[in-house]
């Protein structure tokens, strides 16, 4: 064995360098002294475009810092899981608003927004929002009532505060490029998406009702997929608004060309584009390359006339999804786990007012 590793001593400052290497500037002080204002939604609103972030009611309570950002920084809300199917309606006709509520109070008493997230997700590969007794319909008219009834309970309540509907999540195949084979689409076809639509639209005709999705952002296969899903959807009737771009970026975040090329394709078919769920996850500690993503995923938007809107997945660290998805050091928001703003509010801050790099 090489004598260097075989002494503890070495052995340990051999460790101890591999993981400064490892983790960058882990040990380094972080700047967080970067200005919050002029507010992201104040420089947003200069372009006519929603900045948005995820949320949680129960945190709009039990932490000032956190109500106080959410309303000063941010022009639009998404509930992060409070109007999904399984928290409003977990039993047939039996319904739990007081989460989704909070939410809308919230949003209405700060002019914000809310993105309605979301009436109907199907695919369960790693998350199931649709309760059992829908899964388990006894034949598929009883699954297509309980579709349509859920719907009508849930648009007739938040119409009047929700602006946009995500009113399908993630109908294609996870990993794949073609529709997910869900207990749902393989019982209904497509026909059960396009009567969603029809049905949001006639019982919220001011709305913009998008399809939402996931590792759709970059040009390839799956962004392929939803565009034929999507054309064949407008060709059966399906009043489709515009497509969600989720936007997680666990392994980096495209090219600026690149999401602008994909936003393009569904511009140029007459559709509206939002970047609903926003996250870019920190590696190696980089919250410089953090921030440079985040700058280019505002930029993409900027110029693309189609993209209307910047949703985060979630604003500060502290209460980021991806915490207990993939772990704490994941850090993939603007704002560190004790509310400071990071290199990405600044960089995100700095586009948005037209001072990229
Ligand atoms: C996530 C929430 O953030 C989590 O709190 C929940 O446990 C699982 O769902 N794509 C979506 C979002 O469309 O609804 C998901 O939200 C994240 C991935």
């Amino acid at each position: 064995m090489n004598k260097v590793f075989s002494n503890p001593r070495w052995c340990t400052i051999a460790v101890a360098l591999s993981a400064a290497v490892l983790f960058g500037t882990g040990c380094m002080p972080k700047e967080r002294d970067f200005p919050t204002s002029p507010t992201l939604r104040e420089f947003a609103g200069q372009h006519g475009i929603l900045i948005g972030a995820a949320a949680r009611p129960h945190l709009l309570v039990e932490e000032p810092q956190y109500a106080d950002i959410l309303a000063a920084q941010f022009n639009s809300i998404t509930p992060e899981t409070d109007l999904k199917w399984l928290h409003t309606e977990p039993e047939h006709l039996t319904y739990t608003w007081d989460n989704a509520d909070a939410v809308a109070a919230f949003a209405t008493a700060n002019n914000q927004t809310i993105r309605g997230h979301t009436l109907v997700w199907p695919n369960e590969f790693y998350y199931i929002t649709t309760p059992d007794y829908v899964r388990n319909a006894p034949d598929a008219a009883t699954m297509q009532k309980y579709i349509d009834d859920h719907i009508e309970a849930v648009v007739t309540r938040y119409a009047d505060v929700v602006h946009r509907w995500d009113v399908i999540n993630e109908p294609m195949q996870t990993l794949g490029s073609g529709v997910d084979p869900n207990i749902i689409t393989a019982t209904l076809g497509e026909a059960w998406m396009v009567r969603a639509f029809q049905q949001t639209r006639s019982l919220d005709p001011d709305a913009d009702l998008y399809i939402n999705e996931a590792l759709t952002e970059r040009p390839g296969a799956k962004h392929s997929g939803l565009l034929a899903l999507v054309g064949r959807m407008l060709d059966a009737g399906a009043p489709i608004d515009g497509v969600g771009l989720q936007s997680h970026f666990l392994f980096g975040a495209p090219s600026v060309q690149a999401m602008v090329s994909v936003m393009q394709d569904w511009e140029a078919l007459g559709l509206k584009v939002a970047i609903t769920e926003l996250d870019i996850v920190t590696w190696l500690d980089n919250e410089e390359a953090q921030a440079l993503q985040y700058e280019n995923v505002v930029t993409a938007c900027l110029s693309v006339a189609a993209c209307g809107e910047i949703t985060l997945w979630g604003f500060t660290d502290k209460h980021s999804w991806l915490n207990g998805f993939l772990g704490s050091w994941s850090t993939p928001l603007l704002f560190d786990a004790d509310y400071l703003p990071k290199p990405a509010y600044a960089a995100v801050s700095m586009a948005l007012a037209g001072e990229g790099n």
